[in-house]
């Protein structure tokens, strides 16, 4: 894809004001992907190849390589709903499998889908939220709630749906 073409699909220009204001050295990469993750709350790929392109000596391989190495990078868009389900070892031996699946079956996200089509919600394991007391334990954005079981996962998630809209 050339650049022209991603210039059509996303805003460059913020792209380019990241670039200079973290500099255009290879060395700043990972300033540059974080301050990109910021803005889009995950890495794009058409992203990465601007970026590639516009940083000397890198390629967009190369980017799209540091990006899926550092587990801070996600580049798959998040939900309008951030779903945290820790899966530490606190969480894990009190039931955050069960809690995962449940919300996988009512979002219908399968086959390693992380994001729902409609953008509302996206799930991601984390390794612990430093709450280990309340295991298992579930973050929406910045709502912490504890003790989750899978018909706790099911009211927060229909009432959610409800507020949207969603049936
Ligand atoms: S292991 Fe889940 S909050 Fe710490």
């Amino acid at each position: 894809m050339s650049v022209e073409e991603i210039s059509r699909k996303i805003d460059t220009k913020k792209l380019d004001e990241i670039i200079e204001s973290c500099g255009s050295d290879k060395s700043h990469l990972i300033a540059i992907l974080q301050k990109v993750q910021e803005e889009y709350k995950y890495l794009p790929e058409d992203a990465l190849i601007y970026i590639g392109s516009k940083i000397v000596g890198l390629s967009p391989a190369t980017v799209y390589g540091v990006a899926t190495f550092y587990a801070q990078f996600s580049l798959d868009p998040k939900g309008k709903y951030e779903i945290k389900v820790c899966d530490g070892t606190a969480c894990h031996v009190r039931g955050s499998m069960p809690v995962m699946n449940a919300i996988k079956k009512k979002l219908n996200l399968k086959d390693g889908k992380v994001t729902t089509d409609d953008g509302l919600f996206s799930m991601e394991t984390v390794s612990c939220l430093g709450a280990c007391g309340l295991a298992p334990v579930m973050m929406v954005n910045d709502k912490v709630y504890p003790q989750m079981t899978s018909d706790a996962v099911s009211i927060i998630l229909d009432t959610l749906m409800k507020e949207e809209g969603v049936k």
